[in-house]
């Protein structure tokens, strides 16, 4: 964190949540989404390093599970184009074996030191590790300890976002909640399936160094777009969505989260250029 009193913010990318964490989340952070499977942990990672490529800033997306076609298939299910970043580099996909991970001699520390010494040539770096419970519930005891040490070297390389999958019963076992009480931003997402809005739901548990919006709001998933949170921030407009490479279905979508001002002209234009 910086020396003057309001800390500099990493815009998250997903439309309505900055709004909600005082502006964004907050440098050199580890920030934790847990939510069971499906809620959209993957698409909000994804989303969030786009948002830095975007801005010239380098990013990494570290898996335990998927395979790097499967990164591939899931951005391209939202229509994202990442071919690109990852051919220059300045996305990089990589894959780790939980068996090859023992924290203190791990390619992981390897890459993370790399990535420090980068964001120390002035480059904004966004870390993205989907997910880490592979790597919590397959440690020891002793090793979990390391997790605090691990989160400083996160911070130091840049600005992390870490996914915790939540099991179906909603008990968060120990080894859970020892990542989320070190995180400086844990998100929950849920899917409760109530039908229609308030089906997704997004609440920020808590925001270290930061003021937080403390309401539940409703999310969607939307091709193009990925997480949006809907959180009416703009007078509603009418867009020219025909020409949008989605289907008709996010067509529809898209045009009523602009007049309902929940997405503005500004997030648009990101979709148009995002998609493939
Ligand atoms: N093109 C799309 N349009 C709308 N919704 C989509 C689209 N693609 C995926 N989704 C939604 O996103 C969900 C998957 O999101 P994601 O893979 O990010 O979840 P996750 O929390 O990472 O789950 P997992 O436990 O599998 O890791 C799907 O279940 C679906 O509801
Ligand atoms: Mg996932």
């Amino acid at each position: 964190m910086e020396n003057n009193r309001r800390p500099s913010r990493i815009p998250t990318g997903i439309p309505g949540l900055d709004e909600l964490l005082g502006g964004g989340y907050v440098k050199n952070t580890v920030n934790t989404l847990i939510g069971t499977t499906g809620t959209g942990k993957t698409i909000f990672s994804i989303q969030f390093l786009l948002e830095g490529l975007e801005r010239g800033e380098d990013c990494i997306y570290i898996s335990f599970d998927l395979e790097k076609e499967d990164f591939e298939r899931v951005t391209e299910s939202l229509g994202w184009k990442v071919a690109d970043y990852i051919e220059s580099e300045q996305l990089k996909v990589m894959k780790f074996h939980v068996e090859d991970t023992s924290f203190l001699n791990s390619g992981i520390m390897k890459t993370l030191g790399q990535l420090a010494e980068s964001a120390k040539h002035e480059h904004e770096v966004r870390i993205a590790i989907d997910s880490f419970t592979p790597l919590i519930t397959t440690i020891d005891e002793r090793a979990r300890a390391d997790v605090g040490w691990f989160f400083r070297n996160l911070r130091t390389a840049g600005t992390a976002v870490i996914t915790l999958e939540e099991p179906f019963d909603g008990r968060i076992n120990s080894s859970l909640e020892i990542p989320a009480f070190l995180s400086d931003c844990v998100i929950h997402l849920k899917n409760i399936g109530y039908g229609e809005i308030y089906s997704r739901t997004l609440r920020i548990v808590k925001h270290r160094f930061s003021w937080h919006n403390e309401g539940v709001f409703p999310y969607s998933i939307v091709e193009g777009i990925g997480v949006v949170v809907e959180n009416k921030r703009f007078e509603g407009f009418k867009v020219d969505v025909s020409k949008l490479r989605v289907s008709e279905f996010a067509k529809t979508k898209i045009l009523k989260l602009a007049e309902e001002g929940i997405i503005s002209e500004k997030d648009i234009e990101k979709i148009i250029k995002r998609i493939l």
